[in-house]
């Protein structure tokens, strides 16, 4: 089975770091705005999204790799249903939260070369703060807190989702 984790957060919370950590495939509209000339233009977005989708979709249509992260904000109830919609029924889903910390978002961001505006930042955590509360309802096969130190949590965990928990290097599920 296939597992595609998708990061949900605000701007300069650690996304990127953490997806890069993780060892596994990603793909993010960044990466495709830097492939087509320029990460910071967002002239390129609607050009990036798409080849995103185009990605995943050739990756869920072959089940290769078998596990890859999609690296963007999803800060709102239709862009995560919209990204659901792409990945479709046959992959394991996973949500990947962020917590919604205004003041490390604002110090993390401040703090590097590619500034996203403050007021940006505040709107995407005001998103995240409507949303987030009915997130369960989505269709997620798992809403991972990435706070809790293990993807399961105190959440549902099928034998599956341990298998590809074991191919990522994740520390066994509690018994
Ligand atoms: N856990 C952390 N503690 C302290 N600093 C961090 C942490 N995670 C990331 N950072 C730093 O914060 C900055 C933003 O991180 P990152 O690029 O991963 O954020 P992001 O969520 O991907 O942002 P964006 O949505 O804009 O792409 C980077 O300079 C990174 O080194
Ligand atoms: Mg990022």
């Amino acid at each position: 089975m296939q597992l595609v984790l998708v990061t949900c957060g605000m701007p300069g919370i650690g996304k990127s770091t953490w997806a890069e950590a993780q060892k596994l495939p990603i793909v993010s509209p960044d990466r495709e705005r830097a492939r087509l000339g320029d990460a910071a233009d967002q002239r390129l977005n609607g050009a990036a999204w798409h080849r995103v989708r185009e990605r995943i979709e050739q990756a869920v249509f072959t089940g290769n790799p078998p596990a890859l992260i999609v690296d963007g904000t999803f800060a709102g109830r239709s862009d995560r249903k919209s990204m659901l919609r792409t990945i479709g029924p046959t992959a394991r889903r996973v949500l990947v939260v962020f917590p919604v910390d205004r003041a490390a978002a604002h110090r993390q961001n401040a703090a590097r070369g590619r500034l996203v505006p403050a007021p940006v930042v505040d709107r995407f955590a005001d998103k995240l703060e409507e949303s987030l509360p009915r997130v369960w309802t989505e269709g997620w096969d798992l809403v991972w807190d990435v706070l809790a130190g293990a993807p399961w949590g105190e959440q549902p965990w099928t034998p599956k989702l341990a298998a590809h928990a074991a191919a990522c290097g994740w520390p066994a599920p509690p018994r």
